[in-house]
């Protein structure tokens, strides 16, 4: 951990990321199967709430305290501004998530979710990270020293 450079800090950030689309990809894809088949969907519901609050959220609240705010007073504020809004938006679907019975308003919410998700992480891998690179003020790999939320 000590000896982590801020390449390697960049790389397992996109990595966590990757990590973070494949199991949310499969959870929603887990409620669809549920959805199609007309079995009952609440287990699958389930799954899919307690990742989006247990890891997902956590991750959200994690990078605001730290990347984003490293980014907020160079040539990326108004990117990590805009990334702001997007955690308050994932954070009312999930809240709509959570209060939502009809099987199949779940879905289309879970694959709003996920599609967020993506454009969201797609601003975070290729654009705030090689921002925050760029910046000979900041250090990607001092500023996460080895947090789980955001390395994996
Ligand atoms: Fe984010
Ligand atoms: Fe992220």
């Amino acid at each position: 951990m000590t000896t982590m450079t801020d390449q390697q800090a960049a790389d397992a950030i996109r990595a966590h990321h990757g990590q973070m689309a494949a199991a949310l990809r499969g959870l929603v894809a887990d409620l669809e199967a549920a959805v199609r088949t007309q079995r009952d969907h609440r287990a699958a519901h389930d799954g899919l709430l307690a990742y989006l609050r247990d890891e997902l959220l956590p991750h959200a609240i994690a990078e605001e305290g730290t990347l984003y705010r490293a980014a907020d007073a160079g040539p990326a504020a108004m990117l990590v501004q805009a990334m702001r809004d997007e955690h308050v938006d994932l954070i009312e679907k999930v809240d709509a998530f959570d209060g939502v019975t009809d099987a199949l308003e779940a879905l289309a919410l879970a694959r709003v979710i996920l599609a967020l998700f993506y454009s969201h992480l797609h601003k975070e891998n290729d654009l705030l990270v090689p921002a925050l690179q760029a910046d000979a003020s900041v250090s990607l790999a001092e500023l996460l020293g080895g947090m789980h939320e955001l390395l994996g």
